[in-house]
């Protein structure tokens, strides 16, 4: 009998094993240990998909609902109560809260005007002409989901209406090249060029990421030029969530909180998220 180890019957010159050996487990078994073995990257099975699903569904209308509260007199710290209300009432748990090292204190991030990422809600009342980002990130049955969105208060300068915009159409365009065998790098390529003919920089000090079974998972998805050469697959879930700013690139982190990142200019910064799945044919927006 011809053994694992034996050259294959069929004349290639590999062994049995490498080459004709039966495969006892469906195609996308194989897929899903590869991707796992060279990149750490998760493939989602259905039962996962579809709990993943209803945690982003929670979270898109999580942020809905407190972007809408979000006007002029509000403070950062009342629409962080009200998320975290939101979370309570449907069984949720907002992942940011106590993350990381030193523990994030709040259930949302806020971030307005020159800050990046990762603000912090206070209680300084929203002013007009500021912009605000609100992140919102849920946990529900286990599951996360992740995005955030823009809200712009009352009249706002024409640089920071750019940069809105700008920040906007990067994750959209980048979103409408998604299927499977597309490269992860070839999303930096979109929203690099979109932002450099806009006269905007693409912070490349924070990424997105896999998302789903862990708040981050594999792989970091750069929003700026990289060279990443993973081909996209079915079942795969991330997040774009592009931070554009109106000036130069740098940042610097808050030295008293430890994580709210802001523009080095003191120029208005950008960012909106989605998670995303990677279907046969496409991509499908969960936090719609
Ligand atoms: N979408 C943001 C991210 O993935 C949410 C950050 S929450 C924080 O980084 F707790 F990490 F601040
Ligand atoms: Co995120």
């Amino acid at each position: 009998m011809i053994s694992r180890n034996d050259p294959c019957w069929c004349g290639s010159g590999k062994k049995w094993k490498k080459c004709h050996f039966p495969q006892k487990h469906h195609p996308q078994d194989s897929l899903r240990n590869e991707y796992l073995k060279q990149y750490g990257i998760i493939l989602k099975n259905e039962e996962q998909i579809a709990g993943i699903k209803q945690a982003c569904k929670l979270a898109a209308s999580i942020l809905k609902k407190t972007c809408a509260m979000a006007k002029k007199g509000v403070t950062t710290e009342e629409l962080d109560a009200y998320a975290h209300k939101l979370h309570k009432e449907a069984n949720a748990i907002p992942a940011p809260l106590g993350y990381g090292s030193p523990p994030y204190p709040k259930s949302i991030c806020t971030s307005l005007n020159d800050e990046i990422c990762h603000g912090i809600p206070g209680d300084i009342p929203l002013k007009e002409g500021d912009i605000l980002n609100i992140d919102v990130s849920c946990i529900l049955d286990g599951y996360f989901g992740d995005c955030s969105a823009m809200v712009c208060i009352g009249k706002i300068s024409s640089e920071k209406e750019n940069t809105v915009n700008v920040a906007k159409e990067c994750l959209n365009r980048s979103i409408a090249i998604l299927k499977p065998g597309v490269l992860l790098c070839e999303i930096g390529d979109v929203i690099e060029d979109y932002a450099a003919e806009h006269g905007c920089s693409v912070v490349n000090q924070f990424v997105g990421h896999g998302v789903g079974l862990q708040f981050h998972e594999p792989p970091q998805v750069p929003h700026h030029r990289n060279d990443l050469k993973i081909p996209l697959a079915a079942g795969m879930t991330f997040t774009i969530e592009p931070m554009i700013n109106a000036g130069v690139v740098e940042g610097y982190i808050d030295e008293e909180n430890h994580w709210t990142a802001y523009t080095k200019d003191g120029k208005p910064s950008a960012q909106w998220e989605h998670t995303l799945l990677i279907t046969d044919s496409g991509c499908e927006i969960l936090t719609k």
